[in-house]
């Protein structure tokens, strides 16, 4: 049986998955392919950690050129994280003339244009399904099943380890800290959270879905986006008894000729399909002119979902390489003339921290007032505190006026001690 050799760059989490499934699966593999799919290097860190998988003797290196440089190596599988060195190693891999796959959204994100330019002059592929929605099969629905439909609209959750965090806070009333410390152990967090809890990693998964759905090249620098770290138990609470869930969402929605695209905690109502998605899990509803709503569901997060995806892209390589064939799949499929717009209009959730005397409230809603800020609700949650919670919630407003109002607010230092938290409310 012919052979085609692998080399791969990172055995974590996701590595480590990638290793089970050629394990587990290999008599599936081999059928399906016709050729037998070796792991020909292995690129890590530190050589001394223990590993889970069995490799003979110089298959693990800590010398990325042993990877990169092998002549037999085909297919190069990046799972390191990070965008240096990952960066520098596949645009090397790539000029050696190998195929990329990666799970790495921060890479693709922010590379992508220089990584297809110089895979399209080498003849190389370059497959990144594990970089959005973890093992759903989000970037193939996309780039090909729904290809002949315009895309006008995706929202979702595409992050697992927020949505744990936040499952577990409003299910289990556990703290936020215990809550990550177990998304950590499960291995859903990347090496450093802070890009799970901030939405950044959220929104590079959005600058990846943004080129594919409506062939934009947009930055990730460019989309708003506002992560889950102020979000504390008075949000929570407000949810439960309203009857909404809080999610972290990605939207981009298409309004004319622009583009709505931002990231962003929101408020959703118990009875919408997206609250009931529950820890590392993700879903993205997807609105095409052609198949109409369409909704996926699946792990989003985990060892053995995400390396599912990279064998999936390992596999349509072979199989390429196998009939000499080429797709050509590029993460800007058709450009189009959109104006980016950010976040442009909704309903939000405000709480300030305010100090509990009278005349505080008519000072807030003056201000909300003269920047044309319509409340629709507000509650005071404590009584007999220094400061206490007070929340608003407002009508559709556009989000420049909502921040110059907030700004304003800011300003009342005597009376408003914080903006604590703000989310967007869907369905009110
Ligand atoms: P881990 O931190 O678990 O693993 C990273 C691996 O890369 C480790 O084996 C590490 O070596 C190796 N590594 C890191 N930096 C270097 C370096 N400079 N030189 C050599 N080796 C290095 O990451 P994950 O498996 O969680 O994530 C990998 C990629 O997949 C990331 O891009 C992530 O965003 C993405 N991803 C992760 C998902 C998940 O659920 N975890 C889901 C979807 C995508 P050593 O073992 O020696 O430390
Ligand atoms: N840290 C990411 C998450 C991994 O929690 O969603 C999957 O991309």
């Amino acid at each position: 049986m012919a052979v085609i050799n692998i080399g791969i760059l990172g055995l974590g989490t996701v590595g480590s998955g990638v290793m089970n499934i050629f394990q587990e699966n290999r008599e599936r593999i081999r059928e399906y392919t016709g050729v037998d799919i070796q792991t020909k290097k292995v690129l890590v860190r530190n050589m001394s950690k223990p590993r889970d998988t069995f490799f003979e003797n110089g298959t693990l290196t800590a010398d990325p050129q042993e990877v990169l440089n092998d002549p037999e190596i085909d297919i190069i599988v990046e799972l390191m994280g990070g965008i240096e060195p990952a960066f520098s190693y596949v645009l090397q891999a790539i000029e050696n003339g190998k195929h990329i796959v990666t799970a790495n959204k921060a890479l693709i994100a922010t590379h992508y244009e220089e990584l297809f330019k110089t895979a399209s002059q080498n003849g190389v592929e370059i497959r990144f399904e594990g970089s959005v929605g973890g093992g759903i099969p989000v970037i193939d629905t996309i780039t090909a099943r729904l290809a002949g439909n315009r895309i006008d609209e995706i929202v979702g959750i595409i992050n697992g380890t927020t949505n744990y965090i936040l499952t577990r806070m409003s299910k289990d009333g556990m703290g936020f800290e215990e809550a990550l410390k177990l998304a950590q152990d499960k291995g859903f967090a990347e090496a450093d959270p802070t890009s799970d809890l901030n939405g950044q990693d959220v929104s590079f998964k959005l600058a990846i879905l943004a080129a594919i759905s409506f062939g934009i090249g947009i930055e990730q620098k460019d989309i708003p986006y506002e992560g889950i770290t102020k979000i504390a138990e008075d949000e929570i609470s407000y949810a439960m008894e309203s009857g909404y869930t809080v999610k972290l969402l990605a939207t981009a929605r298409k309004r004319e000729d622009k583009l709505e695209i931002y990231v962003h905690p929101t408020l959703i109502p118990n009875h919408h399909p997206l609250a009931a998605v529950s820890n590392e899990f993700n879903a993205l509803f997807i609105r095409g002119n052609a198949v109409g709503e369409l909704m996926l569901y699946g792990k989003g997060a985990g060892s053995l979902p995400t390396g599912s995806a990279v064998v999936g892209d390992i596999l349509d390589i072979v199989k390429l390489k196998r009939k000499s064939a080429k797709t050509g799949s590029r993460p800007i499929a058709n450009k189009e003339d959109l104006r980016i717009i950010g976040e442009d209009t909704g309903s939000y959730y405000i709480r300030l921290q305010v100090i509990d005397e009278p005349g505080v409230l008519g000072a807030i809603t003056t201000v909300l007032g003269k920047n044309g800020i319509s409340i629709a609700s507000v509650s005071q949650q404590a009584l007999g505190q220094k400061d206490v919670p007070v929340i608003f919630v407002t009508h559709k407003v556009k989000r420049e006026k909502l921040d110059k109002g907030l700004e304003e607010l800011r300003e009342l230092k005597d009376i408003v001690k914080e903006v604590a938290c703000i989310l967007r409310v869907e369905g009110y």
